[in-house]
């Protein structure tokens, strides 16, 4: 007699489609036409383009290619709307934001069938992961609108805000964006993806039924070109952006200096680990999940699996097996599993990539699909046998197709995991959680699975590493991107003292022979001559010469890059061990604090030098108190488990000091980032820079390993430059007041896409707490990780 198992596996399930009446019927209704939707209302029609259904390529309806003037009116409804929604209140915009989620779980089928017709994704994503995730997110940011008053008293919204969303999540996109802007007491224009925008479409209608004040979310459509017009929109004050890479990298570039927060969420390449004693059956569910969830078209997408060696026949076997299972039709259709391709344009891109590793040699299989005669499909599709270095291995192929490498070791397979420019989310598959715990945190991505797979919430905050783009979704994180601290407002219009001197560099002077008075840089915990041997005087406020420090060069900045990354075991250091550290520091600083005050009083002229010196040792108090206590959170999500945001350190970064204060400015900058378990390489104020050359010593008896703090003179400019091009750096902190010289490091850091922090031509008052200090000045310092634990699995 067959077993259940078997029958199971013979048994033929028929079409069970769900019903598109409705959704048509609401496509009908609007002449299958749309307008924009600026100030609550529908804008006549302009310029069309069609968006169609992926999975037959019949055309749904004609959308509005929105031009630069309808972007004005969106952004001037949403200025003239702020004030208001601001002044409404928490709970006034909490009562809005509930009746939105009430709304969207109302229309839960209509929304869903729409998504599916517009996305060709399946109804039983749209259904079970877009909807509710959507209206959860409503939920939750209503709270933090109801909260805020008390959980964020030290900021204010930031104003107008520019959204612009990918055509793989769209109402999901449109709600990890919205919810937390409306939420914060932000107005919006927002872009939904050209290929699918209808559910933002009646995601609009449903704003006019909840009550949503007009102007507060504008809704344009069209291509990029509207993109571009948000971007570069001069009455916009930041700008949340979803998409590719390339992409994420042109709005940096475009918003460098304009001073607009932003936040991107790039692609990814996601590591999806299976080690030996894995629970193999769920590991290949978990993947299915991972890499054939809405087609692979998913930035957290598991497209990398490493297997451990010893186990990757027997895993790949039982892989091959379920993709000969995966069902591919009709997305309505409730019973399949993989859907259509968004357009045409994605397929063929999917396929010049899989066609280019079975040119390498690489072995590609493919379960035998019956694929529709129209529309765009892909069927799920394996590769092995690709080298690190191959396309498919390196490029986000956004699409269902996964690259399958092994390894031997725990280590290998973190190196592996790494290997990659992106750092978006990770899958960790082990019994042993031991194991699990350890390799989580040397994975480089914003999110990690243990034993689970594309799992979201709305409490958990989203987000990248490295060319995965900066900023986090979702969580008490997500909300500062859509805040600015009250302080921020209370910065001087420029610095407070004095413009920085500008000196030139000086060869030695051949056959001299007098005592050097060059300080040196500081690398690696050791002294160290510049590069170029060439130096630059450091006068006095008299303009009397004091001394000379070295002229850094490109080659300086590398060395101090090196030997940062080599002091990597700062990041693992106890916190307690850091904060040590720090006090230590500011105990041997008191000791020579008449010395520095002096240094001070005859770099500056400053009358109470001293002054600089005791705010200097509190600072350094301070961040030593804080090392210990910048604890990540435990959220409860709607699963079994238990996910843990972990403040990780950034890895290292370049910091160009101000010339104010040059010793407190140089340790508010400086202590932050290294109580954090950051390495820094500082170049310190170009006018003042002995107080830090200076500090050697006090570091040198303060047990600091080498290398994590790193001292580079010379020209702010020229090393500002050298840092943010560096590839090995991770984010560049500017605050010397030069407007042109921050804007330039936003613009050079779209290269890896570093995180900046930059004070731009504003001043800042060293001295204040509230302006130097706090959590804001801390979540520069780190990133959050999410790592999701689920219990008895
Ligand atoms: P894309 O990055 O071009 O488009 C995303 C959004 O940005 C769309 O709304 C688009 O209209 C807008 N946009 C395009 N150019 C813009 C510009 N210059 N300024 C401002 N906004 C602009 O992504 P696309 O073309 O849809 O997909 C291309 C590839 O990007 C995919 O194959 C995939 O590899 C990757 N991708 C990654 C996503 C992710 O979430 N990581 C999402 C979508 C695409």
């Amino acid at each position: 007699m067959p077993s259940i198992k078997e029958i199971l596996n013979t048994m033929e399930y028929g079409p069970a489609p769900e019903s598109q009446k409705e959704a048509q019927a609401w496509l009908e209704q609007h002449g299958r036409t749309f307008g924009l939707f600026i100030d609550n209302a529908w804008s006549a029609p302009g310029e069309l383009f069609a968006s169609t259904n992926p999975a037959d390529a019949g055309k749904l309806a004609d959308l509005t290619q929105a031009t630069g003037g309808d972007v004005d009116r969106a952004v001037e409804a949403a200025r003239r709307a702020q004030p208001g929604w601001q002044a409404l209140g928490g709970h006034g915009r909490a009562r809005v934001m509930y009746s939105l989620a009430r709304l969207l779980q109302k229309h839960a089928r209509l929304f869903a069938v729409l998504e599916t017709l517009d996305n060709g994704k399946t109804i039983r994503e749209t259904r079970d992961v877009d909807l509710p995730l959507a209206a959860r997110h409503f939920y939750y940011h209503a709270g933090w609108a109801q909260l805020q008053a008390e959980e964020f008293a030290d900021y204010r919204a930031v104003g107008v805000v520019g959204q612009i969303v990918p055509w793989n999540f769209p109402l999901l996109m449109l709600s990890w964006k919205i919810a937390p802007a409306m939420a914060a007491g932000n107005t919006i224009v927002f872009k939904p993806a050209e290929f699918t925008s209808l559910t933002a479409m009646l995601f609009a209608e449903i704003c006019v039924q909840a009550g949503v004040p007009a102007g507060v979310v504008n809704i344009v459509t069209g291509d990029g070109r509207v993109g571009e017009a948000i971007v570069n929109h001069a009455g916009i004050d930041k700008i949340a952006f979803t998409g590719s890479t390339e992409v994420g990298r042109l709005i940096r570039v475009a918003t460098a200096g304009s001073g607009k927060k932003l936040s991107l969420e790039l692609g990814g390449k996601s590591p999806f680990i299976v080690f030996d004693d894995a629970d193999l059956d769920a590991a290949v569910e978990g993947l299915v999940d991972s890499i054939w969830f809405n087609q692979g078209q998913v930035c957290c997408a598991g497209s990398r699996l490493l297997v451990q060696e010893s186990v990757q026949d027997k895993f790949l076997a039982k892989l091959r097996a379920r993709m000969d299972k995966l069902t591919l039709g009709s997305p309505l259709d409730k019973s399949i599993d993989i859907g259509a391709l968004v357009d045409p344009v994605q397929q063929q891109r999917i396929a010049a990539l899989v066609e280019s590793a079975r040119a390498e040699g690489c072995d590609v299989y493919q379960p035998v699909c019956d694929i529709p005669a129209n529309g765009s499909w892909y069927p799920p599709t394996l590769i092995t046998g690709a080298s690190t270095s191959a396309a498919v291995a390196q490029a986000e192929i956004f699409g269902p197709v996964l690259v399958a490498m092994s390894f031997r070791t725990p280590p290998e397979a973190v190196q592996l995991a790494n290997n990659t420019v992106y750092g978006l989310a990770a899958c960790v598959w082990t019994e042993n959680i031991s194991l699990a715990l350890d390799v989580a945190p040397q994975i480089k991505a914003g999110v990690v699975w243990i034993n689970t797979a594309n799992q979201f919430d709305a409490a958990c905050g989203f987000g990248g590493y490295r060319e995965s783009g900066f900023g986090r979704e979702g969580g008490r994180e997500g909300m500062y991107e859509y805040m600015t601290a009250l302080s921020e407002d209370a910065r001087p219009a420029a610095p407070l003292i004095e413009a920085k001197q500008k000196t030139k560099a000086v060869a030695p002077a051949a056959g001299a022979f007098a005592i050097d008075r060059t300080a040196k840089m500081y690398i690696g915990g050791k002294q160290a001559r510049p590069d170029g041997a060439y130096s630059r005087p450091v006068h006095g406020a008299d303009g009397a010469f004091i001394a000379e420090v070295g002229e850094g060069s490109r080659k300086d900045i590398r060395n101090a890059v090196e030997a940062a990354h080599k002091a990597g075991g700062w990041a693992k250091a106890t916190s307690h061990n850091r904060a040590q550290v720090l006090y230590y520091i500011a105990e041997n600083l008191a000791a020579r604090g008449e010395e520095f005050a002096a240094r001070i009083a005859a770099m500056t002229g400053a009358k109470n030098a001293e002054k600089e010196v005791q705010a200097s040792i509190g600072r350094l108090f301070y961040y030593a108190a804080w090392a210990d206590k910048y604890d990540g959170l435990a959220h409860q999500p709607p699963m079994h488990g238990v996910t843990v945001a972990l403040n990780e350190p950034v890895g290292v970064i370049g910091i160009v000091c101000p010339n104010e204060a040059p010793l407190l400015g140089f340790i508010s900058l400086v202590a932050p980032a290294i109580a954090l378990g950051n390495r820094v390489v500082v170049v310190p104020s170009e006018a003042h820079p002995l107080s830090a050359t200076d500090l050697y010593q006090v570091f040198d008896t303060s047990d600091l390993p080498g290398g994590v703090v790193n001292i580079v003179t010379g020209s702010a400019d020229e090393l500002a430059r050298t840092l943010a091009t560096h590839s090995d750096i991770d984010a560049v902190w500017r605050h010397d007041g030069s407007a042109e010289g921050c804007a330039e490091v936003e613009r050079l850091s779209a290269g890896s896409l570093k995180r900046t922090w930059v004070g731009g031509a504003k001043g800042r008052d060293w001295y204040s707490t509230a302006q130097s200090g706090g959590r804001a000045v801390l979540a520069h310092a780190s990133q959050v990780k999410n790592v999701w634990i689920p219990y008895g699995v």
